[in-house]
């Protein structure tokens, strides 16, 4: 049985910059603006923020020193979804997904032809790289070049990636007045990753999911592992199947620990047909952000599985 009553307004987004995702996106939904144009704003505000590292054009650079960045987008009421992978040049990749849900006949654009898609619109956006972002890429290839014994080698760039864990994506689900879900996600993805590695953030089922039916669900962490479970998918599925967004959640990260107990770089938030909150984690520690339209401002929650 799906619920259909009256739902107050609600957001969830991850770790501590969620905060200034809920802020933007709850102003969206408390002036009756819906569920997707909420989520769009509230990555948008993080996209547009150029100090963080790992969304938006401040966010590292892949190997080459270019900023490669992944988005999707999912509207709840109609099922249709918009995601671009490996685009350069485009200040919010969030807005470029919800562009290719709303323009074109595609799901998900990559690599030159979004960029080419991105420029037809007008969401091109050149800039240069950040300096700090730009010192560290610079730090980064001077230590590969002359510290490792496997330097050159697939072997040492697949090793030290995963020690990098720089892989912090905004992913925002919203709940709106008339009980339409939306979910969005945005990244640089991993820090001097191999151009063209893609994760999860654009992956539809893995970055983000959402139906109007049961609820919607971001994941966040390192991509490689939530595209092996396809976790917003597996998140919402529980939900479909009568929990709450924090049983399913846990029942989703439950799983994936049971199957795979190294995969220890997974979060998701997520929020169910009712608007209730849930999130969960295989990391040490994870943080986000929630507000109701009942709030003044958003909260941040943390889980700490350490205690
Ligand atoms: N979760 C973001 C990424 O791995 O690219």
């Amino acid at each position: 049985m799906y619920f259909m009553g009256q739902v107050t307004p609600a957001i969830i987004a991850t770790w501590s910059f969620g905060l200034k995702a809920a802020e933007a996106g709850m102003r969206v939904l408390k002036a009756k603006g819906s569920a997707l144009d909420a989520v769009e704003e509230a990555v948008k505000a993080v996209e547009n923020d150029l100090s963080i590292r790992s969304v938006g054009l401040g966010g590292y650079p892949n190997m080459l020193g270019d900023v490669e960045l992944d988005a999707s987008i999912m509207d709840g009421s109609t099922l249709r979804a918009g995601a671009v992978a490996a685009v350069k040049n485009v200040k919010n990749p969030i807005s470029l997904a919800r562009k290719v849900m709303e323009l074109t006949p595609h799901v998900m654009l990559v690599g030159e032809g979004a960029c080419m898609f991105a420029r037809l619109i007008g969401l091109e956006h050149r800039m240069p790289l950040q300096p700090e972002a730009e010192k560290a890429w610079r730090e980064y290839i001077v230590r590969v070049m002359h510290s490792r014994p496997e330097k050159g080698t697939l072997e040492f760039w697949a090793k030290y990636i995963h020690e990098l864990r720089s892989h912090d994506t905004i992913g925002v689900v919203a709940i709106d007045g008339n009980g339409n879900v939306a979910a969005g996600c945005s990244t640089s993805g991993l820090a001097f990753k191999m151009p063209g590695r893609v994760g999860d953030s654009p992956i539809i089922g893995s970055g983000i999911y959402a139906d109007n039916l049961a609820g919607g669900a971001s994941a966040t962490g390192l991509g490689e592992d939530i595209m092996r479970f396809c976790v917003t998918r597996m998140v919402v599925e529980y939900m479909y199947r009568g929990m709450s967004a924090q049983e399913a959640a846990d029942a989703a990260i439950d799983f994936i620990l049971k199957r795979d107990g190294n995969a220890k770089h997974i979060a998701v938030v997520a929020l169910d047909a009712r608007g209730r909150p849930g999130a969960s984690t295989t990391y040490d520690t994870f943080e986000y952000a929630f507000m109701g339209a009942d709030m003044d401002k958003p909260v941040l929650r943390s889980i700490n599985r350490l205690k």
